[in-house]
């Protein structure tokens, strides 16, 4: 058992014991992530993205981090209508997600998800719309760069979900501190203030997976 510095091991284990095994497209992509080494979301925080894109119901997405298009497969999978755009910066991943989103129009023809190629810095000032949800999950050193960015695009009582923000233990204590991920760990501590004190966003930060920040922007119908 892998020692998690965020949630207590048996707890974590216990959880990850009670998840649905995925079938279909979602498992296939399970199976190649775990082949290939490519960092999907941790299994705990797939559930519950499936569980919270359920009660948010977004008609529209951005992704920041497509990865091979296994967060996008499963919101498009519980959204069944609508919009994604996802962005990704390595021409590898962006091709094998190229694959993953035509498996999906089988299934899910009702969602049209938009790749987008290059660094999110770049291709965010590029996309005139507005989302329901935005996910971030890519370079963790520059999240306060891409909520600048995004955050303009969101809709009133829209969400934005920061993937990984407890980053290993790290950010909480520097009883795990490794000491060459020092910019990251202040950067995100320092993006955790931001989030949590910004006057027009709830924010909470859950302990699962390696942390997940979810900000409500007010206005909506809450
Ligand atoms: C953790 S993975 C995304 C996983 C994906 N969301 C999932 O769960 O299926 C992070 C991805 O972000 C990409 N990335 C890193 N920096 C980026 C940037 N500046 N703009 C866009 N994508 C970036 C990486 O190439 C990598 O594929």
């Amino acid at each position: 058992m892998i020692e998690s510095k965020i949630v207590d091991p048996y707890v974590e284990s216990y959880i990850k014991a009670l998840l649905p095994k995925e079938e279909g497209l979602l498992g296939t992509l399970e199976q190649y992530a775990q082949e290939h080494l490519v960092p999907i979301v941790q299994p705990e925080i797939a559930q519950y993205l499936k569980v919270f894109t359920q009660l948010v119901k977004p008609k529209s997405v951005l992704e920041i981090g497509t990865a091979i298009g296994y967060s996008g497969a499963l919101f498009a999978t519980v959204m069944q209508e609508g919009t994604i755009d996802t962005i990704e910066l390595s021409e590898d991943m962006f091709a094998k997600a190229e694959e993953t989103f035509d498996s999906l129009k089988k299934t899910v023809p009702g969602v049209a998800v938009t790749q987008h190629l290059g660094s999110a810095i770049e291709v965010i000032p590029t996309i005139e719309k507005k989302f329901d949800m935005i996910f971030i999950d890519a370079a963790k050193g520059h999240y306060k760069a891409f909520f600048d960015l995004c955050y303009p695009l969101l809709n009133e009582g829209g969400v934005i979900v920061s993937d990984n923000v407890l980053y290993k233990g790290m950010i909480a204590t520097n009883l795990y501190l490794v000491r060459r991920k020092i910019t990251i760990v202040k950067r995100m501590r320092k993006y955790l203030t931001f989030l949590s004190t910004h006057p027009e966003l709830d924010t909470t930060v859950l302990p699962m997976g390696d942390g997940l920040a979810i900000s409500i922007k007010k206005g909506g119908h809450a």
